[in-house]
């Protein structure tokens, strides 16, 4: 059941998009905001869909780096290694975060989806240096103390649970 209405939810974003090859892109990007990355069993649905080959559509989602075909967390957290905000230690933050959220070396997501911690080259804000991404929310001038304070806030609201031993 829950099968069938992930494919109808895609039916319709495939139709609001006039089945066109042409908005592939534009439907590979509704269809992320929808489950939060792009499914693999979804990709070769749109493909038969359009009428094009599962490699072409592969092929797109693999390319832009805007799109994930790994499963991520509700909260995607992405914190700035560019330059200027790497020389304001900001792979420090990466690592109090990383292990507030018991995340082991090579692990970004949480194994209750609530979490996702990448690291990104530039954000924009170098201005705002140390810098992160709460979600499409920037935090700038960052202390480890207040980087953490923002995750503990997400914590509590998310379990109704003190964050010291989220994961543990
Ligand atoms: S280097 Fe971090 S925002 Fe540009």
């Amino acid at each position: 059941m829950e099968t069938l209405r992930k494919f109808e939810r895609v039916c319709e974003i495939v139709d609001q998009n006039g089945r066109n090859e042409a908005r592939l892109i534009p439907i590979l990007q509704a269809i992320q905001v929808e489950y939060r990355y792009l499914p693999e069993e979804i990709l070769t649905f749109v493909a038969t869909s359009l009428g094009i080959s599962p490699a072409r559509v592969f092929g797109v989602a693999t390319f832009y780096s805007l799109f994930t075909l790994k499963p991520k967390g509700k909260h995607v957290i992405r914190i700035c290694n560019g330059t200027a905000c790497h020389v304001k230690q900001s792979m420090d933050l990466y690592d109090i975060i990383c292990t507030r959220l018991n995340l082991v070396a090579g692990q970004d997501t949480d194994p209750d989806m609530l979490f996702t911690v990448e690291t990104v080259n530039c954000l924009g804000a170098c201005g705002l240096a140390p810098a992160m991404v709460i979600n499409e929310e920037v935090y700038g001038q960052l202390t480890p103390e207040r980087a953490l304070a923002l995750i503990d806030d997400i914590i509590r609201k998310e379990t109704g649970n003190e964050p010291d031993h989220y994961g543990a």
